[in-house]
């Protein structure tokens, strides 16, 4: 193999090919990350539910797509109070997902077609049916105790700590066994782990090790940025908002981090990435900076939260993605995204999900996600453009979080239509409805009843209906993979923003080493153009989602076009 390469290499050397030599190459850099819903994919034993044997028979689908990395929702053993991120045993698979035996097919079957697998790892809380925690909470005195943070109710009512999916948003649950509250900064049927037990600590990275020995090539860590607590719990400083983010990067946690990375990711070539950069750009450095030893890059939010219930402004888009970018842009490297399993689907919260534009918009925000400096994320279904699901009726609901503050809503005497009205546009269950694979029952899916229902338009979106036209937004989404993975600038380029108030079109060039590449992203329903600079007549059409694209920078309602710029 070696042989091959070095022949390979002296080949392109002497065509003059030369890789830019003052980049610092990683496979995860180049990599596209395929964010797969386990429970929505495909379902092999009409239960009605996802499995890791839907997932095999996809494989192929999966290849065709050109992506390099699929990350997998949890799939261990769990009471599925929030799909998954409630484990209750690290080092099993649910049920509902299937056996080992069907884990380690999946992983040859991926690795067979060089896709490597990330492992989502849930570790600042478990399942309180965990047994960790079925002991813990037993006695005081458990060897487990200290596995989880306790307050004895001899002390009184514990400092306020605001909780998430609680249905009083209070992170304290006490428990009768010993008179003592727990803390849950996610549901109740979630407690946090103390990380400040070294113990526990090594529990995880055992965990880790376990899952990577079995071939998993990379970590996703939930929820990070609050494992570290002040076991003491001294009151909050005062005027802090109620919410996780009074919380988040408490003291220690660089030294778990560096813990993990010398117990685990300096023992395999794997990737690690955590849920959240942090409160500022500090932050997001010291936990992916190279020299650092943590993490090998950023999943910062900020970006992806500008696009809200009411709208977006393309300025402040540009603005955040371009202030992210330029910091990142000599030291650390960032996640590329704009969905995933916890927001609204991406084409009905970034772009127009009315028929005449759903896929022009769909096939742009792709164009903006594979175009981008960083490792893109990219969400399953959105190849196809699948839409919100517009749920109407909470019993459509089947996030129990969401329940959780409905709940809250009603006791505290909360509008729950209009609490209705903004989860039918962002409720997490909009992304997670089952994957479009044909215009027939139940989209394909599953041959039972599926867990939630099915997106209504699935037959207009699905897979099968998109295989036959070469402008789906399906077909695009191969040819963009393709085009990042031919084009090195695309992925390490400078980024530089054009045009920067234009509120209509997002126009940037990426540049390396001579090569540059002009993007032209048009984000209304209208014709526009920027103000680029560019002679059109020197510039080639690398990509477009127009079946004839703009040759002179005149977009079309959502028009997306990739140029080449000669020199
Ligand atoms: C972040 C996950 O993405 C989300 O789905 C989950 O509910 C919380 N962490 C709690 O684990």
């Amino acid at each position: 193999m070696r042989k091959i390469l070095l022949v390979l290499a002296m080949i392109a050397a002497a065509w003059g090919v030369a890789y830019p030599k003052d980049i610092d190459r990683k496979w995860w850099k180049e990599a596209v990350v395929y964010q797969l819903y386990p429970r929505s994919f495909k379902d092999s034993n009409g239960d009605g539910v996802g499995d890791l044997r839907g997932i095999i028979q996809k494989l192929d689908y999966i290849k065709s797509l050109g992506v390099d990395v699929v990350w997998l929702n949890p799939i261990y053993e769990s009471p599925n109070d929030d799909n998954g991120y409630d484990v209750s045993d690290y080092r099993a698979i649910m049920k509902d997902f299937g056996t080992m035996r069907d884990f380690d097919e999946l992983v040859k079957g991926l690795h067979a077609r060089r896709i490597k697998l990330v492992m989502d790892i849930v570790v600042n809380h478990s399942s309180d049916e965990h047994e960790w925690f079925k002991q813990a909470r037993s006695s005081r005195t458990s060897p487990y105790r200290d596995y989880y943070y306790w307050w004895p109710a001899e002390k009184g009512t514990p400092p306020a700590r605001w909780s998430l999916f609680d249905p009083k948003h209070d992170a304290w649950m006490y428990d009768a066994p010993t008179d003592s509250y727990y803390l849950h900064i996610f549901s109740r049927k979630q407690p946090d782990l103390n990380w400040s037990n070294p113990k526990l600590r090594q529990e995880v990275y055992s965990i880790m090790r376990f899952w990577a020995d079995k071939g998993a090539d990379g970590f996703r860590l939930d929820a990070f940025q609050f494992v570290a607590k002040d076991p003491k719990f001294p009151p909050l400083a005062e005027g802090l908002e109620p919410s996780l983010m009074g919380y988040s990067m408490g003291a220690g946690i660089h030294d778990y981090l560096k813990e993990m990375n010398r117990e685990v990711f300096s023992k395999y070539d794997v990737m690690s990435v955590a849920e959240g950069a942090g409160r500022n750009f500090q932050d997001a450095h010291d936990l992916v900076d190279a020299d650092r030893q943590e993490l090998n890059m950023a999943y910062a939010f900020e970006g992806v939260d500008v696009a809200r219930y009411g709208g977006y402004k393309l300025s402040t888009m540009k603005e955040v993605f371009s202030r992210w970018d330029r910091e990142f842009a000599d030291r650390g490297w960032l996640s590329i995204f704009l969905a995933n399993h916890d927001k609204a689907r991406m084409v009905s919260l970034w772009g127009n999900d009315k028929p005449e534009f759903r896929a022009y918009s769909s096939k742009l925000l792709s164009t903006f996600i594979l175009t981008m400096r960083g490792t893109p994320y990219y969400y399953n279904g959105d190849e196809l453009g699948m839409t919100n699901a517009g749920f109407g009726r909470i019993e459509d609901f089947r996030d129990k979080p969401l329940l959780y503050i409905y709940e809250y809503e009603k006791n505290s005497g909360g509008d729950l239509g209009k609490f209705l009205e903004r989860a039918k546009f962002e409720a997490r269950d909009n992304a997670r409805t089952p994957f479009q694979w044909t215009a027939g029952a139940q989209a394909g899916f599953t041959t039972g009843n599926p867990w939630i229902k099915i997106a209504p338009n699935y037959r207009e979106i699905n897979a099968a209906k998109e295989e036959k036209d070469p402008n789906s937004p399906l077909n695009y989404f191969r040819r963009l993979t393709r085009l990042r993975r031919d084009n090195l600038v695309l992925v390490y380029g400078k980024y530089k923003l054009l045009d920067p108030p234009n509120e209509a079109v997002y126009a940037y060039t990426r540049e390396l080493d001579g090569k540059k590449m002009l993007v032209l992203l048009n984000f209304s329903d209208q014709p526009a153009t920027a103000a680029t600079g560019v002679d059109f007549a020197k510039a080639k059409i690398a990509l477009g989602n127009y079946a004839a694209p703009s040759k002179d920078g005149k977009l079309r309602p959502y028009e997306a076009v990739v140029y080449d710029l000669q020199k």
